[in-house]
């Protein structure tokens, strides 16, 4: 999730650009850079790891005067946060921005041969492959093109040359890119909120278009180059409304952007013909992987559960590794005992929670390998593990963690099926966990829209209500307990979760017509299990919500039901959490909260 910003015109543009940057860092700002062409068409590129502000300081340093440039605002997916990896990436005179991933990057880098690469970037690649198409009888828009039909994957890119300096390229496919119209200048960025207060006339650029864009205007075309007619729209709302995707709160843009989110996730890690998955980051061969005999998973809120129900996927999936789920905050101070042959899995969207961070430090004094499950690049957790994966979720803004739950317990999916391939695990088990891995993005995207207003609905009727039970056995449980934390900490309900099964050791005593309950309740061998802790609840006068995938053929009886169709075996316990975090948003919204900033709250609870 970059920010990429472009101008060509009269002024200087390496105002605008930095402006325009500071705009999109919420999307992201493990670096920076920009690249700009002076009036003698020489180039001048400026990138600097961290915000904006030390971009900034390099610019003071030595200013660029040019009126034509590029930036960009990264948030790391190929490649660790250093400034060789920074944007704009230059092949021979072009310069380019990326925001997006292109999938078949190691295919391109192999085809580009003898070319040195500077970064560990798929970015590079692309501007490389441009290149090795631009001779001289070939137009920088051309070069372009020819090297965009061989791409798969996404990209919203500017590129220039100081061969046609009177131009900047622009084309999109899957990550947006609108193009701002001024008196003869041309701005281009990846979100509106960087045009503003340039201009609100704009063409916003659909997917398999390519434009070529100079102080007098914009050509549009597509990658045959044939022209095609250009749409102007005026740019509606102001920054924040823009930033928010058109969402009223961050919290909702990313709940519904998790098939985005997660196929970013799962890009390039899950082989579905093979049925195989890998995580690079590990560096675990099949050796080490085959010595693993102890996982302990490590986390706090959010994060603990994300490993908590990973932890059960690891038993089902590889028997014979034993698992065990702290909470960091009791973790560290426990004299714990360390098996032999333990790794740990150290989970956090921040990567700077420090009861998360201790606990990290403790367990690698001890001599076990630690694994990172992280979602901001560069964060300390990330640079203190001994390796792991980030989960590429973007920048998670809203306080209350959704799409980086669900990243976080896919790539541990993607660890579990690891551990199980290089153990000679049951075939028809991990391909089961890859196909249904790889449909997960859609059938989180089908859950949500199919479901979304029924939701909505549950939320008015209930947003009253002061007290909650959430419910759940098995791999239902740790989504129970997921659930009844996001519905306290945004609209400040009491929810407690619990296993169902434990229902009639206390808890049941607090049920009467003050409560209502969410049962998530799983088709399979605990279908009736689960319906006996519904109608215990039931014959106290709880008010009991169904979350479900049994189909109508299962009766339940109850206040409301949500019936999901899906074929899963395996990750229904994911569709059924996105109801809940929708739920928990309609309420919160429907109790006039601050969802995205709840109070007492914080982001990252770097204190302990
Ligand atoms: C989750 O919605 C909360 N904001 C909180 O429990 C969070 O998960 C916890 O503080 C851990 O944060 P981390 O993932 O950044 O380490």
């Amino acid at each position: 999730m970059c920010g990429i910003v472009g101008y060509i015109g009269g002024k200087t543009a390496q105002d605008i650009l930095v402006n325009g940057l500071k705009r999109l860092e919420y999307r992201g700002y493990d670096s920076a850079g920009i690249a700009t062409l002076d009036d003698d068409a020489k180039p001048h590129c400026a990138r600097s790891v961290g915000k904006i502000a030390e971009l900034e300081k390099v610019l003071a340093a030595k200013p660029h005067d040019g009126k034509i440039g590029i930036g960009h605002t990264r948030w790391a997916t190929h490649g660790g946060v250093t400034v060789n990896n920074a944007h704009p990436h230059r092949a021979g005179d072009i310069f380019l921005v990326h925001n997006g991933i292109i999938e078949n990057f190691k295919e391109l880098k192999a085809k580009l041969g003898s070319y040195e690469f500077k970064s560990d970037t798929d970015t590079e690649v692309l501007a490389a492959l441009i290149n090795s198409k631009y001779d001289k009888k070939t137009s920088l828009a051309d070069a372009v093109a020819q090297a965009l039909k061989e791409v798969r994957g996404t990209y919203g890119i500017i590129v220039f040359s100081a061969r046609e300096p009177e131009q900047l390229v622009v084309a999109r496919l899957g990550s947006p890119l609108i193009i701002g119209l001024g008196k003869n200048e041309t701005y281009i960025a990846s979100d509106a909120s960087a045009l503003l207060g340039y201009t609100r006339d704009a063409i916003y650029l659909n997917d398999g278009e390519l434009a070529i864009c100079t102080r007098e205007g914009v050509d549009l075309r597509n990658l045959s180059l044939e022209t095609l007619n250009a749409k102007t729209e005026t740019i509606e709302g102001n920054a924040e409304q823009i930033q928010k995707g058109g969402y009223d709160h961050f919290l909702l843009k990313e709940i519904m952007e998790q098939p985005e989110t997660l196929r970013n996730t799962l890009s390039g890690r899950i082989n579905l013909e093979q049925g195989t998955m890998r995580l690079g980051g590990f560096g675990l061969s099949a050796k080490e992987l085959r010595e693993i005999e102890h996982v302990v998973i490590v986390g706090c809120g959010t994060a603990y559960y994300a490993g908590l129900l990973a932890s059960y996927y690891i038993e089902q999936i590889v028997p014979e590794v034993t698992t065990e789920v702290v909470v960091a905050s009791e973790y560290r101070y426990r004299s714990f005992h360390l098996p032999k042959h333990s790794v740990a899995l150290i989970v956090s969207q921040s990567g700077e929670t420090a009861d998360t961070l201790a606990c990290l430090r403790e367990i690698k004094q001890r001599g076990a390998k630690v694994f990172g499950i992280v979602n901001v690049v560069g964060s300390t957790i990330a640079r203190e593990v001994d390796g792991g994966s980030y989960v590429y979720a973007g920048p998670e803004i809203s306080v209350a963690s959704t799409k980086a739950f669900t990243s976080q317990v896919a790539t541990m999916l993607i660890f579990a099926g690891m551990l199980a391939e290089a153990r000679g695990g049951d075939r028809s088990t991990i391909a089961k966990l890859a196909q249904e891995l790889s449909a997960l993005p859609d059938e989180i995207a089908k859950t949500l829209e199919t479901h979304a207003d029924e939701v909505k609905a549950l939320a008015a009727k209930y947003a009253k209500y002061d007290d909650a039970l959430y419910l759940g056995r098995d791999t239902a449980y740790p989504i129970a307990l997921e659930g009844a934390l996001k519905l306290k900490e945004i609209s400040y309900i009491h929810a407690e979760g619990y296993a169902t099964g434990e229902l009639k050791h206390g808890p049941i005593a607090l049920v009467d017509s003050t409560y209502f309950e969410i049962f998530n309740i799983l088709k399979g061998r605990l279908f009736e299990k689960s319906i006996g802790g519904l109608q215990e609840v039931r014959a106290r006068g709880g008010k009991a919500i169904v979350l479900t995938d049994a189909p109508k053929s299962l009766e339940i009886e109850a206040d409301d039901i949500i019936r999901l169709e899906t074929d899963f075996e395996l990750l229904t316990p994911i569709l059924l959490n996105t109801l809940q975090q929708l739920f928990a948003y309609h309420v919160a919204v429907a109790r006039g909260n601050d969802v995205d900033q709840p109070r007492n709250l914080a982001k990252s609870v770097t204190v302990e």
